[in-house]
């Protein structure tokens, strides 16, 4: 079973839940009448835009990209980073809202702000689930934030580890024994 990996579950399922209400109450306050764009980056965030979308009482629209890292070992990026996958929406003149599963050295979502900022859009602001505050390399403005978490490897919740364990419902820490770096 995946669950027997898990050495200690950091956020539950229900913390995980009540807190993705209350940004999803927050985002729809301060979009009212506005109109919105949610922008996913995968493929770590698409469970928490799925449920945080849920919890977005205003109409909107979703639209995803992808990046990935160049190099670096299975637990840390190296900051390089390239489009995989691009957006479909031409976000100029948009209020568009970057939905990320994790900040870490802050590098990933450095290069995207900078990179959607090109394309004009009305604004730009980001959400993130998680952020290792202690491990940041670059500043990056954070808008909303579900949880400053320690700088530890977390699994589940659409974090992967070797792409694994994405599907758990709570954030957890793998065994360490399991860990290759
Ligand atoms: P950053 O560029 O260092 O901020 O890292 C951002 C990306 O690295 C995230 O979008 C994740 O894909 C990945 N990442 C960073 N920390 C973790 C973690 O603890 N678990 C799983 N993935 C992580």
């Amino acid at each position: 079973m995946l669950k027997d990996d898990v050495g200690e579950i950091l956020i539950t399922e229900e913390e995980l839940q009540a807190r993705i209400a209350e940004l999803g109450r927050a985002i729809s306050a301060d979009y009212q009448g506005k109109d919105l764009l949610a922008v996913c980056v995968l493929r770590g965030a698409v469970i928490f835009l799925s449920d945080l979308i849920r919890r977005i009482t205003i109409p909107h629209e979703m639209d995803f990209m992808a990046v990935s890292s160049y190099g670096g070992t299975r637990t840390k990026s190296t900051g390089v980073v390239r489009i995989l996958m691009d957006l479909t929406t031409n976000i100029e003149g948009r209020n568009v809202l970057i939905v990320e599963d994790i900040v870490d050295s802050g590098l990933t979502l450095s290069y995207i702000l900078s990179n959607l900022k090109t394309r004009r859009p009305a604004s730009l602001r980001t959400c993130t689930l998680l952020d290792k505050q202690e491990c940041r390399e670059v500043d990056v403005p954070l808008d909303y934030v579900g949880f400053v978490i320690p700088d530890k490897f977390v699994i589940g919740y659409g974090l992967d580890y070797d792409e694994k364990y994405r599907n758990l419902p709570f954030i957890g820490v793998l065994k360490p024994e399991l860990y290759i770096e």
